[in-house]
């Protein structure tokens, strides 16, 4: 299993993640048992050149890949991140698609081909495992495709990848294109053949599979399938497809399916991209039975609308039932039932605010749990919080807000007004924090029933068409829209790689 999570599923607009976010991501992907972390594109900025090095340094099982295009500049760029990876990888591509050659390198088959040769020579001057990808390979010529993978293997490619870029073919094409080129290619069995599936037609999973039918052993996926467009193949999809239907899909995959929901999560809290209910595996839904005859048929045999078990991929039967009178003990044993492993200072930060949870809401349920410790990991150590609000709404505008920001350590108070609570609390944070930034999205859904639920708020920035998402959890409504602001002007400052916005460096 090749996750490419931090890669391709950063490269979905809004999806970015900062530097501490990905390693956390990069230790659940190790803990999953992921076979390579692919961990980012060092070329394409500072901050991913040290996030593929950070991770590298960490990982301790798998191995790390970084992405380079084909050029001397990329790949020794790529090298030097992985320098102390335990076990590095370099992955290197180029379009072979006539479309991509013609438009998008403008450059003659001939040469593509020489590329192809030149820039996975020059990966195995610095690493024994190089990958090579054929970027728009489902929509290549076949022939021109065998000889490109032909020459990527004699110049000591490890693992080939033809990935399904636009998401355009269809699990039978597919399996057939992998099938032939298996056979066609005359050194084809020195690699390992490797699927990549967008989901633009929803097939990705399938596409992987039939892939895997074809003899492909390295399955590139994502988790929660974040990435480019409609996204990559789901990592979750694809091993528990394998996993409940042995029979149809005879392939093992050595990942610990039990953290499945963990991983889950928490790429969605650090991401901010909520998992739709209906998501196979690890939406909220996935095992959820409302209506009365699939209710009595569980409780009947669990087997009669359950084709595998909750708990084998991570969700719990609830033990423990958390109240305003739980201690910490029981708060640091719900959170590792939930799959959370907090250090002293940050369970101490979570504890205080279960326990103000706990005196304002009559129920704390699991996602309530999960929503305030996600909160807490993706807030607790930024640059701006939100440390006081008071919102003045009602029928007679206009509606105004007192907002206090800790920026940096520094306090400061601002009272704005809005059309609207909402508008009054993002002006007084303009008025605090200036930025440029436009509001793409502003979304708000309860993480649980009943008035007294909590509210999870998304909110996305954009500036210069780079775009960030940032998400707040808490009882008032209001209160999680300020924290879901401020989250993404932290982010909006990590990407700028600055940290504080220009107008208050002045002031
Ligand atoms: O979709 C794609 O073609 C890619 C390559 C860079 C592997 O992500
Ligand atoms: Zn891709």
């Amino acid at each position: 299993m090749f996750d490419t999570t931090l890669r391709d599923g950063e490269q979905s607009p809004g999806a970015s993640m900062t530097l501490e976010e990905k390693l956390e991501v990069a230790d659940i992907l190790d803990a999953l048992g992921v076979d390579v972390i692919e961990a980012g594109f060092p070329i394409a900025s500072q901050g991913d050149f040290e996030s593929v090095s950070e991770v590298a340094k960490r990982v301790k099982t798998g191995s790390v890949a970084g992405l380079a295009r084909a050029s001397e500049k990329d790949i020794d760029r790529c090298a030097e991140a992985l320098r102390d990876a335990k076990r590095p990888r370099i992955h290197t591509f180029i379009s072979t698609s006539p479309l991509h050659m013609k438009y998008k390198l403008q450059m003659e088959p001939e040469r593509v081909l020489e590329m192809v040769a030149s820039s996975v020579s020059r990966a195995r001057n610095h690493v024994e495992d190089v990958e090579w990808s054929a970027e728009d390979g489902t929509r290549t010529e076949f022939e021109f495709l065998c000889r490109a993978v032909e020459i990527a293997i004699r110049a000591g490619a490890t693992t080939i990848n033809i990935p399904d870029t636009v998401g355009y073919t269809t699990p039978a094409e597919y399996e057939s294109l992998l099938t032939r080129l298996r056979e066609a290619v005359p050194n084809a069995d020195k690699a390992i053949f490797s699927v990549h599936c967008h989901n633009d037609l929803g097939l990705a999973v399938a596409n992987s599979l039939a892939g895997v039918r074809a003899g492909a052993r390295q399955i590139e996926c994502t988790i929660n399938g974040i990435g480019e467009r409609a996204g990559n193949a789901a990592l979750e999809e694809i091993v528990m497809a394998m996993r409940t239907r042995p029979d149809a899909l005879p392939f093992h995959t050595g990942i610990e399916t039990k953290l499945l929901t963990r991983a889950s999560k928490l790429v969605s809290a650090v991401t901010s991209f909520p998992v739709q209910y209906n998501k196979a595996i690890v939406g909220r839904n996935a095992f959820a039975h409302e209506s009365g005859i699939h209710q009595d048929g569980m409780l009947k045999n669990a087997f009669t609308y359950e084709i595998m078990t909750p708990e084998s991929v991570g969700v719990a039967k609830t033990a423990l039932v958390m109240g305003k009178h739980s201690g910490r003990h029981a708060f640091r044993e719900k959170l590792k039932e939930l799959g959370y492993e907090l250090g002293d200072n940050a369970l101490e930060d979570a504890f205080k605010r279960f326990k103000d949870l706990a005196d304002r809401k009559k129920i704390v349920y699991d996602d309530d749990l999960i929503a305030l410790v996600d909160d807490e990991i993706v807030n607790a150590h930024e640059f701006i919080k939100v440390d006081a609000l008071m919102v003045m709404a009602g029928t007679h505008g206009p509606q105004s807000a007192a907002l206090t920001l800790d920026i940096g350590g520094d306090k400061r108070t601002h009272q704005a007004t809005g059309n609207g609570p909402v508008d009054a609390i993002f002006n007084a944070i303009k008025a605090l924090a200036p930025h440029e930034a436009t509001l793409e999205l502003f979304q708000v859904h309860a993480v649980t029933e009943g008035t007294d639920a909590q509210a999870e708020v998304s909110v996305r920035l954009s500036e210069d068409g780079k775009s960030v998402t940032g998400r707040g959890a808490d009882p008032d409504t209001l209160v999680a829209s300020a924290r879901a602001y401020v989250s993404a002007l932290n982010r909006l400052m990590t990407k700028r790689g600055k940290t504080k916005p220009e107008a208050m460096q002045a002031g």
